[in-house]
């Protein structure tokens, strides 16, 4: 502890992670002493609904911390040591169109990955970049710790666009696997697994997975486990479960069987199964439409009922979630330059050895202090390296098109995707994207 209270600005206020962090944020006043939260979102009226619940949240739990929320960059981004990025730019409404319109063409509709991935990617770059700017300007030593898809595709655009940048873009998905691997070890979480992971963002493998305390290798138990079950644990951990996350994580058994070696992201799914992923999906009802019937209507509701009741007295945040405990982590290891190891998507520089020093990569790293020292982590598979060089490809044709507002660009990144059988499909699926996309895009020509 080095004696100083942090002040943390979330943008993206109107997020429905944002309540669960700040409970996470209040839990760990003994980790990390604030003396200042602020909101920022450019959605007044969304951001108010949580503004309005958290406000009475802070004042039961932490008076000591001074709470505001705000549309105005300039209140939100002055006098603050680490910026917390949670947008979604285009909301749900986009979200929707990103998994829909592929799937008109028999294309994958999800929201990072394939065309929407790549669309949503696009729209994001410059609402970062624009933050960012705020920051540098308003707190010239504040870093910036983004989680706001497509994150490879962000990073990407960071690397080019602001390399000095104090950003560090981060992705809880591993950790979600690491902790099934936990459940299905027995041990208590995933703070008890160290590991060796490599690959790109929603587009890794686990070379290894041991228990932190013992050191016992942990993959042999995992490899029988998941070969039929995948990250499916079940029982109380998975209660609460979506049904598409459910069979998100029991797809996985099918997509460990492509390199038996390692133990793959479940997001591997969507590129490895494309078809199949297709034929499973409803055109007419997404995931998005699960999380407005699900997560949305349960944050929101909860926001209600706690300003409606004037108390946040067992509030549903009282259980921690991954997510945000994960998020407090992070900005606990950069505070206290406590160099703990988590991942990050970042310029690979030699952490895989046969990949690009300018790929962004997802890698173990360092925290600290001064940002993120990348580890090394081997040579990656032929396999692997494939379907990265591949993936990675249409990441930086993304950034090309935005940087060169290039339709031909935004083409070939949809055309060369692996989830995209054809150049014509990637046309059709570009044409139908463009006009709904007109307010976040550069105009592409
Ligand atoms: P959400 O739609 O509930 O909230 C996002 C908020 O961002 C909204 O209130 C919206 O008004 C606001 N917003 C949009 N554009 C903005 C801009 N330019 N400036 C300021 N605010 C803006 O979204 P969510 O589902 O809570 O997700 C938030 C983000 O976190 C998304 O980018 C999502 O993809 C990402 N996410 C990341 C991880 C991860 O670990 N990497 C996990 C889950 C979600
Ligand atoms: C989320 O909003 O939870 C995502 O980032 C992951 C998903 O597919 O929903």
């Amino acid at each position: 502890m080095n004696g100083k209270k942090y002040s943390v600005v979330i943008a993206g206020g109107g997020s429905t992670f944002t309540p669960g962090f700040v409970l996470d944020l209040i839990k760990s006043q003994d980790k990390f002493p604030m003396r200042q939260l602020k909101f920022y979102d450019n959605d007044a009226e969304r951001q108010k609904k949580i503004g309005e619940a958290v406000k009475i949240i802070m004042k039961e739990r932490a008076p000591q911390i001074k709470f505001s929320y705000t549309t105005d960059p300039k209140e939100a981004f002055t006098d603050v040591d680490f910026v917390m990025g949670s947008i979604r730019v285009g909301k749900y409404h986009m979200r929707s169109l990103d998994e829909k319109i592929p799937l008109k063409y028999g294309v994958n509709g999800q929201e990072t990955t394939g065309p929407g991935g790549m669309a949503y990617g696009l729209r994001s770059i410059p609402a970062i970049i624009q933050i960012i700017d705020w920051m540098q300007e308003y707190s010239p030593n504040a870093w910036m710790i983004n989680y706001s898809n497509t994150i490879a595709i962000v990073a990407e655009a960071c690397r080019r666009l602001r390399p000095n940048a104090k950003i560090i873009n981060i992705c809880d998905m591993p950790i979600d696997d690491m902790d099934r691997m936990a459940a299905i070890c027995g041990l208590d979480s995933w703070h008890d697994i160290d590991f060796n992971y490599y690959g790109l963002n929603h587009f890794g493998w686990w070379k290894e997975v041991r228990n932190k305390k013992t050191g016992e290798d942990l993959m042999p138990k995992l490899k029988e486990y998941v070969k039929d079950h995948g990250y499916w644990v079940g029982g109380d951990y998975d209660k609460d479960t979506e049904p598409s996350w459910e069979a998100t994580f029991k797809k996985v058994a099918d997509d460990y069987k492509m390199d038996p070696e390692t133990l793959p992201n479940n997001y591997m799914q969507y590129y490895y199964f494309p078809q199949y992923e297709v034929a499973n999906a409803d055109p007419k009802h997404t995931r998005t439409d699960e999380i407005r019937e699900h997560r949305q209507k349960i944050v929101f509701g909860e926001c209600e009922r706690i300003v409606k009741a004037g108390t946040a007295k067992n509030n549903i945040w009282d259980i921690s979630g991954l997510h945000s405990e994960y998020i407090v982590d992070i900005i606990h290891a950069i505070a206290y330059n406590t160099h703990e190891k988590f991942l990050a998507n970042c310029p690979n520089n030699g952490a895989i050895s046969n990949m690009d020093p300018d790929s962004i990569v997802e890698v173990p790293a360092l925290f600290g202090a001064d940002g993120i020292q990348p580890m090394a982590t081997g040579k990656a598979g032929r396999f692997q390296r494939g379907l990265m060089m591949e993936q990675q490809t249409c990441e930086k044709l993304v950034v090309d098109a935005y940087v060169e507002h290039s339709y031909q660009k935004m083409l070939q990144a949809f055309a060369l995707n692996k989830t995209v059988p054809d150049a014509s499909v990637a046309k059709k699926i570009l044409d139908d994207m463009i006009p709904v996309n007109a307010p976040y895009w550069p105009e592409l020509k």
